[in-house]
């Protein structure tokens, strides 16, 4: 006889989804069968980057066979408006002046997508055009227009302590923007119901956002208006606000037309119409000792945040809350400016932020390191924040589970980081075309929505008379794992196998309220939701077992063999059907919050984190010094997902994660001409890696016993964001290859997208400029 199934913990079960994901058989919404006489959507878009709008024409639009209707913000039933942050500056359909290239204007409704399509583009509007702000260094010349209140984080004082630290240094740093480029584009389907009823399917990481919105736009009550979601084709922060749009367009129109409407955006409308990772410029400030103690900073994160509020505060200020990375800065002054700019309006992505402020912290590592002529590695273990001392963040927080140096410590043994340093160093001597470097980086992220309220989940479990479970919690699937995860809980609770446990669409019908899935806390939040639902119905069976069986409460455990009472094993199913029988509920709602958070903004103080999660990676790369081209040969990361949920999916986010950060650092490049066009719109043009871009060595392993301090779910850590930032570790590899031209006697202060363009011009300054 076994024991309840401890071993559940941590083992590996595969994604629920697997089968279907690669037998093509999961069902993303274009998949669902297709209601009667279903119509589509196509969006109109503006062609200039600011500019009022003197006429719309559709008289070629309306003439095209198929075409049903037109629909613009005259049309809009309730409010014509979808920010996400109340901030009142996005209307859904533009109102008398369009904002950016790209802003959706008009929507067609027709028979066919195709029709819709190219019936769209036969519209004739006319514009006098405004004045347009379309980057940073504009933004930051002109009359300042903020999307959101700056924020102020200081501690002790950095400007008196930077005049007095015998070495100072300042510069800039620029970070590229990011397309998400999830595989599922922006998709929802609607379809009308009796009484003003509104279903709606939406591929969104914020079913209850969604909900709230279309019912805003169609002037309803929320309880008319359900949002479902199966899964996503992935996610990655872009389905965050950016999938409201669609779900809000196909409501509109399923309202006015009474019929149900599909609206898919095709993939340059896609990329030409939403929200991508922020584009930073930093100004820093650093003052250290002469042997690389920091002990004043002073930075300023500027950011792109194109042409509506949207998530770009939250975004500056996990900025912020990121810019110290793993470093204990002494004395201390962030600041962030979010400006409002002609551009798609930028929004959540994997890291919110947090990876643009810690390329910041990392950029100061390294410009010491070359200052005092030392492995970065041997900077970073001096300024790490410390245990009981060094330990408190420029929000005056303290960190109470640092184990940065125990990570970067081991990575490095583990690797063979300085063996392998000094090895490479001997290559460059020897080459005079091809170099290489490495470089090791640390990361520590906070867990938690900055926003306080957002930490809370629900979940709702029913147990079924023949002792099968379905289980349904407030977050959503977007390849992640977290549905995984969920069914995980229930399985080592009542010691079911997978196939009596059931997951089902997350609908805001049956958990309401809920927070995006989002800021990596999917399965912290919704995983206590289901534990608390699941341990409500075990406690009702364990009561009606103990009385039946005259047993203790303490003498009944659930075990793969069923249910063990006293010395009886008893069924799961039938324990079930004899508590059915009994007229006790199977059913159950949990819910949850997390504890020990707090943050005021005003103030720059607070605990805004429950806790921290680390690693740190190490990358060697190649570079070419006559093209640029580039290679990443081997990386090494250690990461720290506490007690892991699910060790397989845990580490398929880490590869992932590195990937897309390492992507973000390289190869994917925004470009806007100087109309405001985004000229890379496809794939065509804007370059994610590819299967060949992965490295070749990749050696990727989990910390082990390294349970949560907090009591988390089973004690693991979130896992979905912090390894993005192992990315970074190729940028500083880069960094160094270019370095040896010169010998490493200066920084090469590389921004990013380091592209082979980017490198050669690198390379070029460090050739070409005098010491
Ligand atoms: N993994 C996959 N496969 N697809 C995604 O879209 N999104 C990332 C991360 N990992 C994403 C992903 C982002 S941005 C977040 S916030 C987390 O997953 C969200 O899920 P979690 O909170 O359940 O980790
Ligand atoms: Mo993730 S950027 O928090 O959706």
């Amino acid at each position: 006889m076994s024991e309840a199934p401890t071993h559940e913990r941590g083992r590996t079960v595969k994604h629920e989804s697997a089968t279907l994901h690669v037998t093509g058989r999961a069902s993303y919404i274009d998949d669902l069968p297709e209601p009667k006489s279903l119509l589509h959507l196509a969006p109109g878009l503006s062609a200039r980057a600011h500019a009022r709008v003197v006429s719309l024409d559709f008289s070629e639009v309306l003439a095209v066979p198929g075409v049903v209707r037109v629909l613009t913000c005259a049309d809009i039933v309730g409010q014509n408006q979808v920010s996400p942050v109340h901030a009142e500056d996005e209307p859904l359909l533009a109102d008398g002046v369009v904002h950016h290239v790209g802003q959706i204007v008009f929507v067609v409704v027709a028979t066919e997508r195709g029709i819709a399509r190219r019936a769209a583009r036969k519209a004739r509007i006319t514009y006098e055009d405004l004045p347009a702000v379309l980057d940073i260094a504009t933004a930051q010349s002109g009359e300042e227009d903020l999307v959101w209140r700056p924020l102020t984080m200081e501690r002790g004082q950095a400007e008196a302590a930077l005049e007095a630290s015998p070495r100072r240094l300042g510069g800039s740093l620029t970070l590229g923007g990011q397309e998400h480029f999830y595989l599922e584009g922006q998709v929802a389907l609607a379809q009308p119901g009796e009484a003003g009823e509104m279903r709606v399917w939406s591929s969104t990481q914020h079913p209850s956002e969604t909900q709230h919105l279309v019912a805003s736009v169609l002037g309803r009550p929320h309880h008319l208006v359900t949002t479902e979601v199966r899964r996503m084709g992935g996610g990655f922060g872009g389905k965050e606000t950016q999938a409201n749009s669609c779900a809000c367009l196909a409501a509109l129109a399923a309202e006015l037309t009474g019929q149900a409407v599909k609206m898919r955006l095709d993939r340059d409308d896609d990329m030409m119409t939403t929200g991508k990772r922020h584009d930073f410029s930093i100004a820093y400030e650093v003052g250290f000792t002469p042997r690389g103690d920091i002990l004043a900073v002073d930075m300023t994160l500027s950011a792109r945040c194109g042409w509506s509020a949207d998530l770009s505060g939250p975004v500056t200020d996990r900025a912020l809350f990121h810019a110290d990375n793993a470093y204990y800065y002494p004395d201390v002054r962030l600041h962030s400016r979010a400006f409002r700019t002609n551009t798609q309006s930028n929004t959540a992505f994997r890291g919110f932020g947090g990876p643009q402020g810690i390329v910041a912290a990392e950029r100061l590592i390294e410009e010491i390191a070359f200052a005092t002529g030392q492995d970065p590695l041997d900077i970073r273990l001096r300024n790490l924040y410390g245990t009981g001392h060094r330990d408190v963040t420029p929000y005056h927080m303290t960190v109470e589970d640092s184990i940065s140096d125990l990570v970067l410590t081991r990575l490095a043994e583990q690797c063979d980081y300085r063996k392998r340093r000094a090895a490479l160093r001997a290559f460059n001597a020897q080459s005079r075309i091809l170099r290489k470097g490495i470089a090791i980086t640390p990361v520590k992220f906070g867990i938690s929505f900055t926003a306080t309220h957002y930490n809370q989940a629900g979940a709702l479990v029913h147990v079924y008379t023949d002792g099968s479970v379905q289980v349904n919690h407030g977050g959503t699937e977007m390849g992640q794992g977290l549905h995984t995860k969920m069914v995980q809980i229930v399985m080592r609770e009542f010691a079911l196998p997978a196939e009596m446990v059931r997951i089902t669409a997350t609908t805001t019908g049956k958990v309401p309220n809920t927070s995006a899935t989002a800021a990596s806390s999917g399965a912290d939040l919704n995983g206590m939701a289901v534990l608390d639902a699941v341990t409500r119905i075990k406690s009702r069976m364990i009561d009606y077992a103990a009385a039946k069986w005259q047993v203790s409460p303490q003498d009944i455990r659930f075990t793969t063999d069923g249910v063990r009472i006293g010395h009886e094993i008893v069924p799961f199913r039938q324990l079930a059907w004899e508590v059915y029988f009994a007229r006790i509920s199977l059913s159950a709602n949990g819910f949850y919050r997390t504890p020990r958070i707090s943050w005021n903004p005003a103030t720059g103080r607070g605990r805004p984190f429950y806790y921290f999660a680390y690693g740190a990676a190490c990358a060697e790369v190649t570079i070419d010094r006559l093209t640029g081209e580039n290679t990443i040969d081997r990386v090494d990361i250690l990461h720290d997902a506490g007690e892991s949920l699910n060790p397989e999916i845990d580490i398929g986010q880490i590869e992932g994660g590195f990937v897309q950060g390492a992507g973000w650092l390289t190869t994917e490049e925004l470009v806007w001409d100087k109309e405001g066009v985004l000229k890379t719109h496809a794939p065509s043009t804007y370059k994610i890696p590819a299967c060949s871009d992965r490295p070749r060595i990749f050696n990727v392993s989990l910390l082990e016993n390294a349970p949560n301090r907090e009591e988390t779910i089973y004690r693991s850590k979130a896992v979905g964001e912090p390894p993005f930032v192992h990315g970074v570790a190729v940028l500083h590899a880069l960094s160094d290859a270019i370095a040896s031209v010169d010998d490493y006697r200066r920084c090469p202060r590389l921004d990013a997208p380091a592209t082979p363009e980017a490198i050669l011009r690198c390379l070029a300054r460090l050739e070409g400029e005098p010491l």
